[in-house]
């Protein structure tokens, strides 16, 4: 049984629909990318999921519970990560302060513990520590969005587009992370534009235009469909 199942999703914002009957398997332990043009509703699957967009119809199953339609404090609670597409760092806080925000319900040595485990994850987020998180590039940045999703120990990360903007060594080095991070057992949702270095490192895909699921199935097979590639994913 999948983790997560979205089933026949309709969502939006108020009475705008932008998912129009979307659905979703999301394996245990395993990255699961969804890909697309812009504006095709990426971030509004995941938005729907944490609790921040409008449910018309359709079911989100987590570990076999109902979860539409949630709030997103509850949806953190429950095991569910969700790392935004953009500025969900604090910039004028430290590194281990954000670091601290993010993991404001555990005990100090629970708290120090976690850290521990971050930063052997993301060595250079343990070089810079005291250093202020607007002073970082926008791959550290971005690690250290992750790192805040990790500290609560998620089971369930959903990323939106976590190597956009960045130089493609960055963006490489970001997508390899979460390859180790489903290898540490922790399952992945992403939402990615460069969808054929994503899809190299993905299991499972989903190819999503303006609102309708296009295709499933395996991420090679995706990056390896000749027409559903040059139209969309500008692979050749
Ligand atoms: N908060 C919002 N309120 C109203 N409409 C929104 C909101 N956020 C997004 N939309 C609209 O929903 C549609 C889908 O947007 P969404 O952000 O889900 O696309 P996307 O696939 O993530 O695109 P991109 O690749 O550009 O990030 C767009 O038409 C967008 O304008
Ligand atoms: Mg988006």
């Amino acid at each position: 049984m999948s983790l997560l199942s979205v089933s026949n999703l309709q969502a939006g914002y108020g009475k705008f629909k932008v998912l129009l009957g979307v659905s979703v398997e999301v394996p245990r332990k395993e990255i699961t990318i969804v890909v697309g043009p812009n504006g095709a509703g990426k971030t509004t699957l995941l938005n729907s999921i944490a609790g921040l967009a409008t449910i018309h119809f359709g079911t989100i199953t987590y570990k076999g519970r109902e979860i539409a339609g949630l709030p997103p404090h509850e949806i953190a609670r429950i095991g569910i990560s969700y790392i935004p597409q953009m500025g969900n760092v604090f910039p004028e806080l430290s590194v281990l302060e954000n670091l601290r925000m993010a993991g404001y319900t555990l005990e100090k040595a629970e708290f120090n513990d976690r850290v521990g485990e971050v930063v052997e994850l993301f060595p250079v987020l343990k070089e810079f520590i005291r250093r202020r998180a607007g002073t970082l590039s926008g791959g550290e940045r971005r690690m250290l969005a992750i790192a805040m999703g990790l500290i609560r120990r998620p089971e369930l990360m959903l990323l939106d587009e976590i190597s956009a903007d960045l130089a493609p060594i960055m963006a490489k080095k970001i997508l390899e992370k979460a390859v180790e991070l489903r290898d540490r057992g922790i399952t992945i949702l992403m939402v990615e534009q460069m969808a054929r270095k994503a899809l190299e490192i993905g299991d499972n895909a989903y190819l999503l235009v303006s609102g309708v699921m296009k295709f499933s199935g395996g991420a090679k097979d995706l990056l390896n469909n000749p027409e559903l590639a040059r139209l969309y994913l500008g692979v050749r």
